[in-house]
């Protein structure tokens, strides 16, 4: 035990925490209070904690990958896709919930919507994933248009990554260049170790959030059927159409175009970075 323990008495796990005021945040709208929506509210709370604990981490991204420093950068995005591993398994605790449980309270929840998440919307801007209409939904919420707002004017983590990329002499003025420069650093996984490793962790990033949308979505349709949204969606219907959206499109794409008839010196030890000689 710390030689320290006990020099500050006056504070504790509570305190520093702030855990009587965390468990008071949770205020169930139904009456009688129906059994699972502390559940619901509970998980959308957690959600958006980590949400903010992501923002947090590409924030500092955005700022490593500013000033080339990759090795930095890339242990962030190891932070942000073990975070969103949680978030993709979080979903399935929902689905215990049954359908008639969830109706008991649902009604309450109108017209107040997951789509008027705004820092999830915050995550998509700031990957570069911006949506100028997004920002109109938000128009009578003060707080969070100026946080999109804010995010929407700043450059995102396909724009430095981007910039990364040119700085390090690959044409990027261009969809085709772009895509030809993944397609460079695809070829010699060692020649650029820390960038091959950075769009391996963006494609990752990308992966996860549009197999939390995949998670989202299923789960919407065992709760709800076809049911129109709470937030005035077709439900369902719309979630499906939002599942082909990618953050780094080129990074993707470039996997199309790399051929190993491409490479001028052929290296076998430098093909997979996962296979042992
Ligand atoms: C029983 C649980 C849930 C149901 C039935 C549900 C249902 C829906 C529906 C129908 C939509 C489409 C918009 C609308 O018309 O409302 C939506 C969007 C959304 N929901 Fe959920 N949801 C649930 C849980 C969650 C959770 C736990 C999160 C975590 C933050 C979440 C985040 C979102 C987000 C971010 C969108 C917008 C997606 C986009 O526009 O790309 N939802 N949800």
């Amino acid at each position: 035990m710390s030689s320290e323990y006990g020099q500050n008495p006056k504070l504790s796990y509570n305190k520093y925490l702030k855990v009587s005021e965390l468990i008071k945040l949770q205020e169930t709208l139904s009456e009688p209070t129906s059994h699972d929506e502390l559940l619901f509210i509970v998980i959308h709370q957690t959600y958006e904690l980590w949400f903010k604990q992501i923002l947090h981490e590409i924030d500092a991204t955005i700022g490593w990958l500013g000033e080339g420093r990759v090795f930095r950068a890339n242990h962030s995005l190891k932070v942000v896709i073990e975070i969103e591993k949680i978030l993709i398994d979080q979903i399935h605790i929902l689905e215990t919930m049954a359908p008639i449980g969830f109706l008991e309270f649902r009604d309450k929840l109108n017209p107040a919507s997951g789509f008027q998440s705004m820092q999830f919307r915050e995550l998509e801007f700031v990957s570069g994933a911006k949506d100028e209409k997004l920002l109109e939904f938000f128009a009578d919420d003060e707080f969070s248009t100026e946080h999109l707002q804010r995010r929407f004017d700043s450059p995102s983590l396909a724009d430095v990554f981007w910039s990364l990329i040119g700085k390090r002499g690959y044409p990027v003025g261009t969809e085709e260049e772009r895509i030809a420069a993944i397609v460079k650093i695809l070829e010699k996984t060692e020649k650029n170790p820390e960038i091959y490793i950075l769009q391996d962790l963006l494609i990752e990033h990308d992966k996860n959030i549009s197999l939390w949308r995949y998670h989202h979505v299923l789960m919407v349709e065992r709760m709800l059927g076809s049911k129109r949204g709470t937030g005035g969606s077709e439900g369902v219907g719309y979630l499906k159409t939002t599942l082909s959206k990618r953050l780094f499109p080129e990074i993707w794409e470039a996997r199309t175009h790399l051929e190993i008839d491409g490479i001028d010196e052929f290296d076998p030890s430098t093909l997979c970075p996962h296979v042992p000689e």
